[in-house]
């Protein structure tokens, strides 16, 4: 699907967020390994979202949508998933595939996993590797990626582990395999990534310890159903607060959203870059939500260094696009991994942002742009990645003349509204 974007002037409105993607995955499968009913209020729409269920579906979990938005998760504990009928679809998803190695590797059967072609593409050996110091046997494509087997092992061995990639996916990988071994499990090293599933564990019942160097759990706890309301995204909501930094006349106010702070950077850079942003966090158990608002305001140009890059991960593509729009240079280092996600972000922005007629320097981890240089519609490509799509989709609403964005219909993945919303705030 190609999306034409034509400038608007006016931003304004209290958009409806998508439930958070990260905190969505774990809920359901949280609630699949639990004992007991889980509900879900809130539960993302989107497409990788919706992966995660059907593989549980697949796995013999029983996922029932009830009304009100509420879904219901039938769940199994640790050991009464059903060994997979056809291979496990992860779709786009890289959060699925790898946290399902995490708790794969500890049943009694073989699983495949499989994705499409760009889940086929990311490294997963980043996940196999330390796994299998647990015990855990996979076979991969290439030596790491989809289609990919988990030979179960049933039981596997607690570990003392030193993270190299400041990664969620692997981390919690690695926690849920542990739930499969006799002992304590400790990883230290890159731990600081989103730390949903360390919070919602504990919500479920399984005690996690968490100290500033190090994360433990013991392996063997049960997990107990839970009643759970999922905010919304700060990923998903960023775009809105982009959308308010460009448009001529804008005021956002966004309420339920998840405040985590390993969520935030892309709030607090900005704040720093000096958009009026006010956050205010209302309520924290197992999340911090609260109500953020943002005005209009000019921005200037920051530097994002390695250090606060997880916490903004996927806010970068947009984070490129307002650089364009502030006062100074902007730059980003320490962001390889970039380079791995559902396209290559760093090459897929800079050749977005030249087709608009801007000067972007590029890195193997990073790049740098300085501004303000104004940007002109153009024919863009979404290169199948929702960020892309909606960053673009940002940029063209302050742009001279109209954007086209092809393959805009990736927005499904986390966001099925987007552009509805997007309507509905520049009406
Ligand atoms: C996610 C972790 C991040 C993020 C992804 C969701 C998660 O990936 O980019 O969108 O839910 O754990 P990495 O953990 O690989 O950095």
């Amino acid at each position: 699907m190609k999306i034409t974007i034509a400038p608007r002037a006016r931003i304004q409105g209290k958009p409806q967020i998508p439930g958070d993607k990260s905190i969505s995955h774990r809920a359901q499968l949280f609630g699949a390994l639990a004992e007991g009913v889980t509900t879900i209020t809130g539960l993302s729409g989107g497409g990788d979202v919706r992966s995660t269920g059907k593989c549980l579906a697949d796995l013999g979990v029983k996922i029932e949508a009830m009304k009100d938005g509420v879904t219901q998760i039938h769940g199994v504990g640790l050991r009464g998933f059903q060994a997979p009928k056809r291979p496990l679809d992860c779709g786009n998803s890289g959060s699925t595939m790898r946290i399902f190695m995490g708790f794969l590797a500890g049943q009694n059967f073989s699983s495949e996993l499989v994705g499409d072609a760009s889940l086929s593409q990311r490294p997963m050996a980043r996940v196999a590797d330390p796994l299998s110091r647990m015990g855990a046997k996979f076979e991969m494509t290439n030596g790491s990626f989809a289609p990919l087997w988990v030979r179960g092992q049933g039981r596997l061995e607690p570990m003392d582990y030193e993270l190299k990639v400041a990664s969620a996916q692997v981390k919690s990988a690695i926690l849920l395999a542990a739930l499969y071994a006799q002992g304590k499990t400790t990883i230290r090293g890159e731990i600081h990534s989103r730390d949903h599933t360390e919070r919602l564990l504990p919500f479920f019942g399984v005690p996690v310890e968490v100290s500033a160097d190090a994360i433990t759990i013991e392996g063997g706890r049960a997990l107990k159903a839970n009643a759970i309301s999922v905010p919304g995204d700060p990923s998903s909501a960023a775009f809105w607060l982009g959308a308010a930094l460009v448009a001529r006349e804008s005021k956002v106010t966004i309420e339920k959203l998840l405040l985590n702070p390993t969520r935030i950077g892309a709030m607090n850079v900005l704040r720093r870059m000096g958009a009026e942003l006010e956050m205010k966090t209302e309520t924290e158990f197992p999340e911090p939500v609260g109500t953020v608002t943002i005005r209009r305001s000019a921005l200037r140009g920051t530097m994002i260094s390695a250090d606060e890059v997880p916490s903004l991960i996927d806010e970068l593509p947009l984070l490129a696009v307002l650089a364009t729009y502030a006062e100074g240079v902007t730059e980003v280092r320490g962001a390889e991994e970039l380079r791995v996600k559902e396209t290559d972000r760093i090459d897929a922005v800079a050749e977005n942002l030249r087709r608009m007629g801007a000067t972007v320097e590029t890195f193997p981890d990073g790049f740098r742009i300085k501004g303000p240089q104004p940007l002109r519609g153009a024919v863009l490509d979404s290169f199948h990645d929702h960020r892309i799509a909606m960053a673009f989709s940002i940029a063209g609403l302050g742009a001279t003349g109209v954007t086209e964005i092809e393959n805009a219909d990736s927005v499904e993945i986390s966001y099925p509204t987007f552009f509805d919303t997007l309507d509905e705030l520049s009406r």
